[in-house]
């Protein structure tokens, strides 16, 4: 057994099955202990819905957290996002402007003010609508110069973001900082934004059984030996796909 850099989303990739998240949980932290594994959780959620969600589901402290979609690193539980990070995110923009063009499409309805980061500007904007809208949006924010990416998921979710940032970039400014290989690096998720994990390099991959449809639809159109189609919901899923790659 080696260690390994363990990368999972929260949201009905980790979290989800109580008692499977125990025991994939029980083997993790063995796995910490003994051979120097680290735990990094990669989800959209902004700080203050991590923290819920690690008070209800008394979560395990992580070595990293990717919050906002990859906009936010933290690591050795600071509280202050990475800031050599932040500087790669910068150049080229701008918040405001980004939000000033979203103002003129009645159908983007804005999500939480917690959800509205620095490097983040999010929308709930449905399934029917965002087919029409998502390209239009992106037309116009190109024109206006802007270097973003449109990231939608769970057929609600809009998260526009700079276009150097997403889940998967920042796995791979993890991955370097500590240096692990892409083969002993495993990644976990259920929906759309999740797909920049996958899409990224080479890192295994374990997409849960209960995946989105954005996101099974991208794997079997980007199909690959590394990643692996668990049976299994949430955190046992997970650990299906541990076992799958020998990782467990
Ligand atoms: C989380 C965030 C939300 C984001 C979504 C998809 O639910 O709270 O802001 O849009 O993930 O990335
Ligand atoms: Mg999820």
């Amino acid at each position: 057994m080696a260690k390994f850099l363990f990368v999972t989303d929260l949201d009905n990739t980790l979290v989800g099955d109580d008692n499977a998240l125990i025991e994939l949980y029980d083997r993790l932290q063995k796995h910490r202990e003994e051979y120097g594994t680290k735990i990094v959780y990669a989800t959209g959620r902004s700080p203050i819905l991590y923290q819920e969600l690690k008070k209800e589901k008394n979560l395990l402290d992580p070595d990293a957290l990717i919050l906002a979609v990859g906009t936010e690193i933290y690591t050795n539980g600071s509280h202050t996002p990475d800031s050599a990070w932040s500087e790669e995110l910068s150049p080229g923009w701008n918040r405001n402007l980004v939000v000033a063009i979203t103002t003129h499409f009645s159908e983007l309805v804005p999500q939480p003010d917690s959800e509205q980061r620095p490097f983040k500007v999010s929308f709930f904007l449905e399934q029917t609508k965002a087919v029409k809208i998502i390209p239009q949006l992106e037309s116009d924010l190109q024109k206006s110069g802007l270097n973003v990416k449109l990231i939608y998921s769970s057929g609600i979710d809009l998260d526009i973001v700079p276009r150097s940032s997403d889940k998967g970039q920042a796995v791979q400014f993890l991955r370097q900082k500590w240096k692990f290989v892409a083969e002993k690096t495993v990644v976990c998720g259920d929906s759309g934004n999740d797909i920049a994990l996958f899409a990224v390099g080479v890192e295994r991959g374990v997409i849960v059984g209960n995946a989105r449809p954005e996101l099974l639809q991208w794997h079997n159109e980007n199909p690959a030996d590394y990643h692996y189609l668990a049976k299994d919901f949430c955190a046992g899923g997970i650990l299906e796909g541990l076992k799958h790659f020998g990782f467990l």
